[in-house]
C-alpha cells in the first residue's frame, strides 16, 4: 500500500488514479485545507476502485503513527503542502511549519515504523533565477525570491541530511515545472480557491466569465516575445512520473533528483494564443508590469528523467490546453459547494482523533 499525502489536491488526485490504475492500493492522507473529498469519490468512479482516506494534518505524529501501525504502508508520496507564494510572504511560519515541519514530522514517523521510501514534491522554483537553459539536476539551486520556494529548498537539504545519515533510505526529490491541465474525463483538475495566482488558472477563468481579463505580467523580458517563458507539463503526465519514481526507488538508495517538465517553454503570448484555438475566439488580456519575483524564463533539461527513470512527457500544449479547458467547462465552480462545504468535517474530524488515539 502506498500513502500518499496531500492525495485529494490536484496532482495528488491525479497521481492516486494512476496509482490504482496500476493496481496499487492507496492510503490518502489530507487535511483538505485546499481541496475537496469529491476529488477521491471521481478518483475512485474513475478507477473502478476504492481509496483509503483519513481526513488529518501530516504534522500530526500520532495520528501519522497510528496510519503506519494500522495499514501495511511501503511507501510514501508526500504533496501535503501550501503553494501560494503570494500568500507565502504574508504567512511564512505557516509555510515553513507545513512544508518543512510537515515533511519532517512524516519522515520521523516512517522511520520509527521502518519505511524508507520517500519520494517528495519539490519545484523548479529552488533553481531560482538560473542562468543556464535549459536547467539540468546539476545547475546549483539559487536563492528562492519567497518562503514558498525558501521552504521547498530546505525541505529538500532536510531530505538529503537525512538519506546522508541513514542508507536505509531511498528518497526521490521530484523537481516540477510548469503543471496544468486536467484527467481527459474532465472529472478532476485543478480547483483554486479565490483569485487564481497561476497563469492556466487565471486563463480557464477568464474564459469561463469568471474574470473580466487576464493580465499579461511583463512584456518587456529579455524572450523572444517579451513575455516570461515557461515549461508546462500535463499533470497526467506528471502523476506518471511518480509512479515511475517510486519504481526507480526500490533499485536505488539515497536521494535522487529528477526534473519533471517537458524540455520545452511556451511563453505568455504564446500560451494565449493557443488557448484562444482551444477556446475558439478571442481571451481578453491586457498587458501589465512585470509581477516581483517573476523570472524572465525556465524551462528543463528532461534527459536525466528519460534515462533513469524511462519516462517523458507526452502530451502536447494543445492536449493539456483542451483537457484544461474541459474541465472548466464541466465544472465551472471546480468541485463547487461541496469543497467549501466539507459536510462531513465532524465525522472526519472524529476518525483523526480515533486514529491517533
Ligand atoms: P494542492 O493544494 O492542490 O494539493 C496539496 C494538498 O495538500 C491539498 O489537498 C491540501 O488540502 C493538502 N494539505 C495541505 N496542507 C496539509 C497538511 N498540513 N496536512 C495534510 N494535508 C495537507 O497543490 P498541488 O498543486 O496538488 O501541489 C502538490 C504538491 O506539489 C505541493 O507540495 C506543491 O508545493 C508541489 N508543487 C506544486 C506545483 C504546482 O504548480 N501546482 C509546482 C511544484 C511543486
Ligand atoms: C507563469 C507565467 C507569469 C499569471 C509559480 C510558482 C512556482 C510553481 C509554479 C509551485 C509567468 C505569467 C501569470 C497571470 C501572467 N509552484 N502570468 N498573468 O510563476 O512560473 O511559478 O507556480 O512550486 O513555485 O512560483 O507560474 O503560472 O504563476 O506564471 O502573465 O495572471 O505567466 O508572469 O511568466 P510561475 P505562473
Amino acid at each position: 500500500m502506498i500513502l500518499v499525502t496531500g492525495g485529494a489536491g490536484y496532482i495528488g488526485s491525479h497521481a492516486v488514479l494512476e496509482l490504482l490504475q496500476a493496481g496499487h492500493e492507496v492510503l490518502v492522507l489530507d487535511n483538505l485545507c485546499n481541496s475537496s473529498k469529491v476529488a477521491l469519490d471521481r478518483v475512485e468512479h474513475l478507477a473502478g476502485r476504492t481509496v483509503q482516506f483519513v481526513k488529518g494534518d501530516v504534522r500530526n505524529r500520532s495520528l501519522l503513527n497510528a496510519l503506519f501501525a494500522s495499514y501495511p504502508i511501503e511507501a510514501v508520496l508526500h504533496f501535503a503542502g501550501l503553494k501560494a507564494v503570494g500568500e507565502s510572504v504574508r504567512e511564512p511560519l505557516r509555510y515553513y511549519e507545513t512544508n518543512v515541519s510537515g515533511s519532517i514530522a512524516l519522515c520521523q514517523a516512517m522511520a520509527e515504523a521502518g519505511i524508507f521510501k520517500l519520494v517528495f514534491s519539490s519545484s523548479a522554483t529552488v533553481y531560482g533565477d538560473s542562468p543556464r537553459m535549459p536547467i539540468t539536476e546539476n545547475c546549483p539551486t539559487g536563492i528562492p525570491t519567497n518562503p514558498y520556494g525558501q521552504s521547498k529548498l530546505m525541505a529538500e537539504n532536510v531530505l538529503r541530511g537525512l538519506a546522508e545519515s541513514d542508507p536505509r533510505w531511498s528518497i526521490a526529490l521530484l523537481r516540477y515545472f510548469n503543471p496544468i491541465g486536467a484527467h481527459e474525463s474532465g472529472l478532476i483538475g485543478e480547483d483554486p480557491n479565490g483569485i487564481p495566482n497561476n497563469l492556466l488558472p487565471y486563463m480557464l477563468q477568464v474564459a469561463i466569465g469568471r474574470r473580466k481579463h487576464l493580465s499579461v505580467y511583463g512584456a518587456d523580458y529579455p524572450t523572444p516575445d517579451g513575455t516570461g517563458v515557461r515549461d508546462y507539463i500535463h499533470v497526467v503526465d506528471l502523476a506518471k512520473g511518480h509512479l515511475k519514481a517510486l519504481e526507480r526507488l526500490s533499485l536505488v538508495h539515497g536521494v535522487s533528483t529528477w526534473n519533471l517538465g517537458t524540455g520545452r517553454g511556451y511563453s505568455v503570448r504564446q500560451m494565449v494564443t493557443a488557448f484562444e484555438e482551444v477556446i475558439g475566439r478571442p481571451l481578453p488580456h491586457i498587458y501589465k508590469a512585470r509581477r516581483p519575483g517573476d523570472i524572465a524564463q525556465c524551462w528543463s533539461d528532461t534527459t536525466k528523467a528519460r534515462d533513469e527513470l524511462g519516462w517523458e512527457a507526452k502530451k502536447g500544449l494543445l492536449t493539456m490546453l483542451t483537457d484544461a479547458w474541459r474541465w472548466q467547462s464541466r465544472n465551472p465552480q471546480g468541485y463547487g459547494v461541496d469543497k467549501a462545504a466539507t459536510a462531513t468535517k465532524k465525522a472526519d474530524t472524529a476518525t483523526e482523533t480515533a486514529l491517533a488515539s
